[in-house]
């Protein structure tokens, strides 16, 4: 995904700019580009690959100037190249542009550009707006503001825009439809950036623009309108996390720091959310009552979300007697569902700006549906677009690959499973405190997780060398077991299948070798599939599976058939997946690093897919 930063003030614009897109180089980028307003000119640099490439252009031949936008490209339109780098540029090199976002009716508009004698340099979507923009001063648009205007009016699709103008000195405009952007405000100097860890160093107060606004920026005002040019007096919110939480801290990657970071997070929501007497506080805007009456729920979302969401149908479907349905979003949205406005949409996002989730989000709204959200990011799009929200409160997650907000996510499902099943009666006060007593104690689990992570390296490293592996899991740990394997696929490159133990002799048994490692999920439970899983196990055994388990300390049977075990405490089946995804999160984290891989920024990966 695309990210996009300005500054206007009394410092140099490009040291800080650069700033920001290092910070933003967690979303996924493929090419990087300043440009900088200087002495009635407009200057700048674009180079491919890694930011590091453009700084020692910088480095150079600085350019010096303290008004500019910078951008990181995640390649949509054109392949990864440096004409196809923003900024882009006007016919005449007085407007520059930086964008994130897809402009679908882009290529209409070029041709009428190109009709009026416009010449496009890149294959970029982005290229068309400087060029409308021009097109429209040309066309008797009185001021740069009003040039925006008639331009934003024209185009369809989604954007984030930085731009700058030769002849308005001082000034970054910005403008956002679809695609986040947020204003930081500072001493006599003002930024603009896709999301907040790009300038959480700087500010401490920000304005979320909402779609359909823009912005005109200078170092001592910020005046912000509707596209239409009315006036709008914009909230201004206080930044919730520090600038410490967009920082390595020490360790070597931030996806390893944001695993340890996790019995923190786990901990935080529980005193967040469950008061000294037991009562828990969700926070939503949707009353009790609402919840007695609920008949359906429908969870939808992505990737590692989407794991969370199955999570959560199992947990309410057993805790409130709902029926709960879940779907991928790129599914749901082309569906014909059948669900009526008394069914609760439950869409859960890290980020709050996938797209397919936002779009799954439109749709139930058209239906009528009421909207409860779990996010990670105030001020999403998920977040605005929902009646309520859960916030998982669990600070930026810079690494590419989902960790602390999973199970955060998890949690925020456990929390508001109990809740529901103690208004309406599923279960006692009494069962819920046994519950809560059971959920204080994962924290200290996934705590003791993380503490093997020496032992876990060990099997890590000594697995990481096949074409594939499969995890197996059943029940609550089902999910788990897609979690385990989209971890280890999305940052070791080793192929990785989760499958429910239960489909074994269904075709996956077919696989096994001993050149295959299988990580079995079988942490004991108070019903049959611990027993059931043990037999999956032995299947494999029998056919001189390579068996790595994650099983309950104390457990004296899986020893018998596991060449490696990963040993975790035991907590109540309902929680053991929160735990059990630590010791997967770590084993593909030391798979990843034994093959040298970008462990933060995966090749190809982006941390928010906000375009299908
Ligand atoms: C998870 O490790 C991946 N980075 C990815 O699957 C992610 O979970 C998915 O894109 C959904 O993102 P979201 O939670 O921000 O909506």
């Amino acid at each position: 995904m695309c990210g996009v930063v300005g500054y206007i003030g009394s410092k140099e614009a490009a040291p800080i700019l650069i700033d920001g897109l290092q910070r933003l180089e967690y979303r996924g980028y493929d090419s990087a580009g300043i440009a900088v307003l200087n002495g009635g000119k407009i200057v700048s640099d674009k180079e491919m690959g890694r930011l590091a490439n453009l700084e020692k252009l910088l480095a150079k031949a600085p350019l010096a100037g303290s008004c500019g936008i910078g951008h990181t490209r995640w390649a949509t339109h054109g392949a990864p190249s440096q004409l196809n780098s923003h900024p882009h540029f006007s016919s005449d090199g007085a407007i520059a542009v930086v964008h994130n976002g897809i402009i679908e009716n882009y290529a209409e508009l070029r041709n009428e550009l190109a009709a009026k004698g416009h010449r496009f340099l890149s294959e970029t979507d982005t290229e068309t707006v400087p060029h409308l923009i021009e097109q429209e001063l040309k066309e008797g648009a009185a001021s740069p503001i009003e040039a925006v205007q008639r331009a934003l009016k024209k185009l369809r699709g989604a954007y984030a825009l930085g731009i700058l103008f030769r002849d308005a000195p001082d000034t970054v405009y910005c403008a956002r439809l679809g695609s986040p952007l947020i204003i930081g405000l500072g001493e006599k100097e003002n930024f603009i950036a896709s999301d907040v860890p790009a300038i959480i160093n700087r500010i401490s107060k920000a304005i979320y623009l909402n779609d359909g606004e823009m912005a005109v920026l200078r170092a001592d005002s910020v005046e912000v309108c509707t596209i239409e040019g009315e006036a709008v007096e914009p909230e201004v919110k206080e930044i919730s996390f520090k600038a410490e939480d967009a920082e390595h801290a020490g360790f070597e990657t931030f996806m390893l720091k944001e695993i340890h970071e996790q019995p923190r997070v786990l901990r935080a929501l529980l005193e967040k959310h469950v008061s000294a007497d037991g009562t828990i506080e969700i926070g939503s805007g949707l009353s009790p009552d609402y919840f007695r009456k609920l008949r359906r729920i429908m969870i939808v979302s992505c990737g590692t979300a989407y794991h969370a969401g199955m999570y959560g149908k199992l947990l309410l479907e057993n805790l409130t007697g709902i029926a709960v349905e879940t779907d991928l979003a790129s599914e749901f949205r082309y569906r014909d569902p059948k669900i009526d406005p008394g069914t609760l949409v439950i869409p859960v996002s890290q980020s709050g700006e996938t797209a397919d989730t936002l779009a799954s989000i439109r749709m139930a709204k058209d239906w009528g549906c009421k909207i409860f959200s779990i996010c990670n990011v105030e001020g999403s799009s998920v977040v605005r677009e929902s009646d309520a929200t859960f916030f998982t409160n669990c600070g930026p997650e810079i690494g590419v690959a989902s960790t602390k907000a999973y199970t955060a996510q998890q949690m925020a499902f456990a929390l508001f499973a109990l809740y529901i099943a103690g208004v309406r009666g599923n279960l006692t006060p009494e069962q819920v405190k046994d519950y809560l007593d059971d959920l204080h104690e994962v924290p200290d689990a996934v705590h003791y997780v993380i503490q093997k992570k020496e032992e876990i390296r060990v099997i890590g490293e000594k697995h990481h060398d096949g074409p594939s592996s499969l995890y197996l899991g059943r029940k609550f740990n089902f999910p788990t077991a897609l979690e385990g394997a989209l971890k280890n696929k999305e940052i070791s490159y080793q192929h990785a299948e989760g499958y429910a133990a239960g489909e074994m002799k269904h075709g996956p048994i077919a696989l096994i070798s001993e050149a295959l490692p299988v990580i079995c999920i079988c942490t004991k439970t108070a019903d049959e599939v611990y027993e059931k899983m043990l037999s999956n196990i032995k299947e494999v055994e029998a056919r001189n599976g390579r068996i790595i388990a994650v099983a309950t300390e104390g457990d004296t049977e899986i020893p018998k058939l596991a060449g490696d075990i990963i040993y975790v405490p035991e907590v109540r089946d309902e929680f053991t997946p929160m735990v059990n995804v630590v010791a997967l999160q770590l084993l593909a984290y030391y798979a990843a690093r034994a093959r040298g891989t970008d462990i933060d920024k995966p090749r190809n990966l982006a941390k928010s897919v906000t375009v299908e």
